[in-house]
């Protein structure tokens, strides 16, 4: 059977990119996006839907009459095209709570440090402010908080002499888009066992 994916973007869209390449390539098995859906209306992502042949929905924020209204309409997106698993890929929203429930375990974000450390914005520059000597990413189940929820990989990369917020952020960049793959394989192949907070590979 083929897992269906939703993946909710606000912007470039190059972890939804590693996704589709990753499915199309086989690495993913059984599984299809089908329906990428963006808070801008302008987000590159987009366009990198519509170029595979992927529904891309723009559901606007301010349309609904509030949070409540706009999340409900997300939902009702996920739904309507059967979503059983959902993938955050640079969204920038917090999640609303009836999504959070309908989704438990089963919605995944990628967020570019090494989880507890740096949650929230700009997570690569607060690592490089810092002055951490390893950096990385994390790929986790969504929960009420914000980079909170139980973690499925983590990949370190090291900080280099030399090195700017920039150089930094792309070295992360480029192992986000191997382990978010990684993760929704393991996802599809139902190898992810979750107990409270620790994350089980089957
Ligand atoms: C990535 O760095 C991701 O970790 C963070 O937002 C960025 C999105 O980039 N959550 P892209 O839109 O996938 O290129």
């Amino acid at each position: 059977m083929t897992l269906n994916i939703a993946v909710l973007v606000s912007g470039r869209g190059s972890n939804l990119q590693s996704i589709i390449d990753n499915i199309e390539n086989g690495y993913i098995p059984d599984a299809a996006i089908k329906v990428v859906v963006s808070d801008k209306g302008d987000a590159y992502a987009l366009e990198r839907a519509n170029d595979q042949g992927i529904d891309a929905v723009f559901i606007d924020p301010s349309a609904f009459g509030g949070k409540k209204g706009y999340e409900e309409e997300v939902l009702r997106t996920l739904e309507k095209y059967d979503t059983q698993l959902v993938l955050l890929a640079g969204y920038m929203r917090i999640i609303g709570k009836d999504v959070i429930e309908a989704y438990k375990n089963r919605m995944m974000n990628i967020h570019p440090a090494l989880l507890p450390s740096f949650m929230g914005l700009h997570a690569q520059k607060q690592a490089f402010d810092y002055g951490v000597k390893v950096a990385g990413c994390t790929v986790h189940f969504v929960d009420e908080g914000m980079d909170t929820g139980p973690i499925i990989l983590q990949r370190c990369v090291p900080v280099l002499e030399g090195d700017t917020e920039d150089t930094l952020a792309d070295r992360i960049l480029e192992q986000e888009h191997k382990i978010y793959p990684e993760a929704v394989k393991l996802f599809a192949e139902d190898r992810l066992k979750v107990d409270g907070r620790i994350v089980s590979i089957l």
